[in-house]
């Protein structure tokens, strides 16, 4: 049996470490070829090695996705490399802190913004750009439940990842006569280095966090990345400009 993404490009930011790193190696386990775009080389570097360990077929790109001139070189060089680019994931992100509007500044409301949400649509605007030139592609942005009903206290980050839902969908919404497919995936509560580095910051919040999914449990990198794969693949031809919670069902709640 062929597997899901057999014969495929594809590119993932923020590829080498947490989610991204778990998107990367599935992608590759199912058969594509993988730009692992990050700007912390030793991750990056670690990953393409892990899915070289496992037969794969995978290739570094020391990228920051904030800068624009190498968001255009980090689309240039996938296609270079690989000839096309099939599916583009838009992982990378990081949350600037926590607290109250009233005591938040606007240096780290923007800095959230640019890291978590213009970094998506300034590679989407290369990556729909090289799709448009061999007729199509797959784009899956990562987006968070923070974005659903609102998050208190988190003001910053989840209006930045309910700005990239929206973004998913009016980009689909332009795009979809040309091939070009984009979804995203919302996480709930994934067990990641990030994580684990906010409930050190955060303690209170960890504690609502732990709780959040229906099945009591904290969600793996790996379920999201097969979310990601199906979406990404020909399996979900007929499925654009949708937002798919994998949250142990955090949404519900
Ligand atoms: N972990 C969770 O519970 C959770 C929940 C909801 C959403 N998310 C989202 O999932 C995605 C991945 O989160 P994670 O927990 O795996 O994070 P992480 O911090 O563990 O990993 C993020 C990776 O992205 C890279 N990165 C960050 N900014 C970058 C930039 N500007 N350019 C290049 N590389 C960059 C980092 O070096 C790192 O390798 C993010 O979009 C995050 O908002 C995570």
């Amino acid at each position: 049996m062929s597997k899901l993404l057999q014969d495929k490009t594809a590119l993932v930011t923020g590829g080498g470490s947490g989610i991204g790193r778990a998107i990367s190696m599935t992608m590759a386990r199912e058969g594509a070829q993988v730009a692992v775009a990050d700007f912390n080389e030793d991750f990056g570097r670690e990953c393409v090695e892990m899915i070289v360990a496992a037969g794969g077929r995978a290739q570094f790109l020391k990228v920051d996705v904030t800068d624009e001139a190498q968001v255009k070189s980090m689309v240039e060089q996938t296609v270079a490399a690989f000839g096309r680019l099939d599916i583009a994931c838009n992982n990378a992100a990081v949350s600037r802190g926590n607290g109250p509007i009233h005591q938040f500044t606007k240096e780290v409301f923007d800095q959230t913004l640019e890291m978590c949400l213009t970094n998506t649509w300034l590679c989407m605007k290369y990556e729909i750009e090289a799709m448009l030139g061999q007729g199509g592609g797959s784009i899956v942005n990562i987006s968070s439940n923070a974005s659903l009903k609102g998050q208190a206290f988190n003001t910053a980050y989840a209006t930045a990842k309910s700005g990239v839902n929206i973004l998913t969908k009016s980009s689909a919404a332009e795009y979809g006569d040309k091939g070009i497919r984009i979804n995203a995936v919302s996480p709930g509560v994934i067990r990641t280095p990030g994580l684990e580095k906010y409930f050190e910051e955060q303690p209170k919040i960890a504690e609502g966090l732990k709780k959040a999914a229906v099945m009591k449990r904290l969600g793996e990198p790996e379920e999201i990345a097969e979310a990601v794969v199906f979406l990404g693949s020909d399996r979900a031809s007929f499925i654009t400009g949708q937002l798919l919670s994998v949250d142990g069902g955090g949404a519900v709640r």
